[in-house]
């Protein structure tokens, strides 16, 4: 933020015992006040923890925490995995108590499109917190031909979304964002 902005003063509601943790830990970080606490969160926000690239094929996990009581929340979770089924390979359900649950998706697909799942689900009412969080994915099996022997695993990615293919190839041919015949994701060479 440059210096130069002028300040805008804007209110925020959260629940008493949840503003009560934020005031405790920002006691134990040694804040002075929320604001200069709460900007720094929206610094990190904005900064993307991610150096991955958008394109680029990664393996994760989306870690989310839910209240299964509100309204059709498991219906609209359930329907939303299906529509990415593609990228995901497993997910394990805990009933961590009356109302929460603590689902774990394993997913495996193109950075954007794994983002744009966590969003999804990060935003939906009833959604205590959804994480993700991912790693480069081995391209070697990719890279080689590993698919042109006698099996054959299903290996393609459905992608609605554009894609853009205008990407820099660095000297060491880091990324290549080219999608072959049957559209798979961008690999690395
Ligand atoms: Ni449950």
């Amino acid at each position: 933020m440059s210096e130069k902005d002028a300040l805008v003063r804007f209110g925020i509601s959260m629940p008493q015992s949840l503003i009560e943790q934020f005031d405790a830990l920002l006691e134990e970080q040694g804040y002075d006040n929320r604001s200069e606490a709460i900007r720094d969160l929206v610094r990190k926000a904005l900064l993307a923890p991610s150096n991955i690239h958008p394109e680029q094929m990664a393996a994760g996990t989306i870690v989310m925490v839910y209240d299964h009581h509100v309204s059709d929340l498991p219906i609209v979770l359930t329907e939303l995995q299906h529509e990415y089924h593609q990228e995901i390979n497993s997910t394990m359900h805990i009933h961590l108590n009356h109302l929460q649950c603590l689902e774990v998706i394993v997913v495996r697909g193109v950075v954007s499109r794994l983002r744009e799942l966590q969003q999804r689900i990060q935003v939906l009412k009833g959604v205590f917190y959804a994480e993700l969080s991912v790693t480069h994915m081995d391209a070697e099996v990719h890279a080689n031909s590993a698919h042109s022997g006698a099996h054959d695993h299903s290996h393609s990615h459905n992608h609605d979304h554009p894609h853009s293919h205008e990407h820099e190839h660095d000297s060491k041919g880091a990324l290549h964002s080219r999608p072959d015949e049957d559209g798979e994701a961008p690999r690395i060479k």
